[in-house]
């Protein structure tokens, strides 16, 4: 019987400002960018079988599988977690189709997120972007163990053409900001793929609640707060905890006058809040690498770099860099994107 076809396709993403904040509740701003995953798919009765264009290898089941962490190939064990988390929830169509992508995987541009937004449309799983990306931020953390934030997952579902998302992390609201047109983004790569990456999240993440359980939620803190934090010191002679606060407490702060630079048309402004992002991620919040901070340092010294930064979890991955527009630098033998801010997810049926 022909049940139809299904395609959906859902963005990957760069984040321009506000580094780790999104698990403390705070405020990121991203864009959803033309690089993407799509699946199209006949529809079917009898669970998921799905290809990559890559390798072809294939990930099938019909029954989700108990635990979609050991799936292989290992990136069904994302297709896996989405449908076992979504299926909780709603009753998913079975899928029978090929995964292609344009998006690098271990650049951190959210090739992940991408495929699950992109799967959890194509099972039939609906409702607004945040329930959509709720579900997948959960699968990401079923698949990985990461206990990941929700922005990547939000903005490949939620992004806005030639907008930035000014996203709240404890209200999930949204405000579209326009890019002004007299920028360009460039992400480039700094050739190392990102390691350690995932202890080390779990660890920051760790960090900040140590801080959250003596000042309350970061997301609300002042840096008058930081002085508080002095009760743990017996336990931190290194200031651990309260660099960590300080950073994602500047970072709100940050985002917010990135967002104001940016109404305001003040490009000079906007770039140098990138790079001051950068320093705390550098110092206080140490997840930067010696790679990422020769890339941003050499390209912030460039003519029409107004600004730079790593984006992501950082240990490797992409910097992302505020150009003035038509004065984009060349990456050489780097990998490089011109990014756009591209719309979210979209699903098609016939
Ligand atoms: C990863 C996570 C996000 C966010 C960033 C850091 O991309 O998936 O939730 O925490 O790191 O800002």
């Amino acid at each position: 019987m022909n049940l139809g076809r299904v395609r959906a396709h859902a963005p990957g993403r760069v984040n321009l400002i506000g580094e780790h904040t999104d698990y403390t509740g705070g405020l990121v701003m991203p864009i959803a960018i033309q690089l993407g995953t799509t699946i199209d798919a006949r529809l079917t009765d009898e669970g998921v079988t799905l290809t990559t264009d890559l390798d072809t290898s294939t990930v099938s089941f019909d029954r989700i599988p108990g635990d979609p962490s050991t799936v292989e190939p290992s990136w069904g064990r994302y297709v896996a977690a989405v449908a076992s988390v979504v299926g909780r929830d709603r009753d998913l169509r079975g899928i029978d189709g090929v995964i292609t992508s344009d998006l690098p995987a271990g650049a951190g541009l959210s090739s992940s997120a991408a495929l699950e937004v992109a799967t959890a449309l194509a099972l039939g799983a609906v409702g607004p972007p945040s329930r959509i990306a709720s579900w997948c931020r959960e699968a990401e953390e079923v698949a990985t163990g990461v206990p990941c934030g929700i922005m990547d997952q939000l903005v490949s579902a939620a992004g806005v053409a030639e907008h930035a998302l000014l996203i709240d992390c404890t209200t999930l609201e949204i405000e579209p900001v326009a890019i002004d047109e007299g920028v360009e983004v460039l992400v480039v790569h700094s050739g190392q793929s990102r390691s350690l990456a995932d202890s080390a999240y779990a660890e920051r993440r760790f960090e900040c609640l140590a801080a959250e359980q003596v000042i309350g939620p970061l997301a609300r803190a002042s840096p008058d707060d930081l002085d508080k934090l002095e009760v743990l010191e017996p336990l931190d002679h290194n200031d651990l905890v309260r660099r960590r606060a300080r950073h994602i407490i500047s970072e709100n702060a940050r985002v917010r006058a990135f967002a104001a630079a940016m109404r305001a048309g003040d490009r000079r402004e906007a770039g140098a809040l990138m790079t001051a992002s950068h320093r705390s991620l550098r110092d206080d919040f140490e997840v930067s690498t010696p790679a990422l901070d020769a890339l941003v340092d050499e390209l912030t010294a460039t003519t029409g770099v107004l600004g730079a930064r790593l984006t992501g979890a950082g240990f490797g991955g992409c910097v992302v860099a505020l150009c003035e527009a038509g004065a984009v630098p060349e990456v050489g033998t780097r990998l490089g994107w011109v990014v756009r801010a591209s719309g979210g997810a979209r699903v098609e049926s016939d």
